[in-house]
């Protein structure tokens, strides 16, 4: 009787093991929601201050505004494409452009619907 248990429980610990590795991997699967306060909002509190963010004195058109980057997006993913020193690049004078990481994050915003949340 004490193996059929412990056979049994054996049988349920793999069969909740296998259960939740496949969960995990279905969670994996689904797109991530690239949103502009989620995933933009940190870029540019981080490389487009202080000269597009008015509360951190910048006078440039703000970009901690949704309705402004989402009107703009071409023209920013265009700017932050181009190399350091040439002209229109952004961020303005800095001697280094985003990281294609970051570039695609505001390429994957546009291709996925320019969500604000
Ligand atoms: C050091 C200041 C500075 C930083 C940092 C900066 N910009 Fe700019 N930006 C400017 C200036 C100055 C202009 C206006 C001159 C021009 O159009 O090139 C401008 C203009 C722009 C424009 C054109 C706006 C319009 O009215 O058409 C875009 C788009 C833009 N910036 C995007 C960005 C993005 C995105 C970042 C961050 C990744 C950034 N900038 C960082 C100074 C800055």
């Amino acid at each position: 009787m004490k193996k059929v248990l412990v056979l049994f429980s054996g049988f349920l610990t793999l069969f909740f093991l296998v259960q939740c590795s496949s969960g995990k991997k279905a969670g994996k699967a689904s797109a991530p929601r690239i949103t502009y306060e989620n995933s933009l909002t940190p870029i540019i509190m981080d490389n487009c201050v202080p000269c597009h963010v008015p509360s951190k004195g910048g006078n440039k058109k703000p970009y901690d505004n949704y309705q402004n980057v989402k009107t703009d997006i071409d023209e920013i993913i265009r700017r932050i494409e181009l190399e350091p020193g040439q002209r229109g690049f952004m961020p303005f004078k800095k001697q280094a452009k985003l990281s294609d990481s970051l570039i695609n994050v505001f390429k994957q915003w546009k291709d996925t619907g320019l969500k604000e949340k």
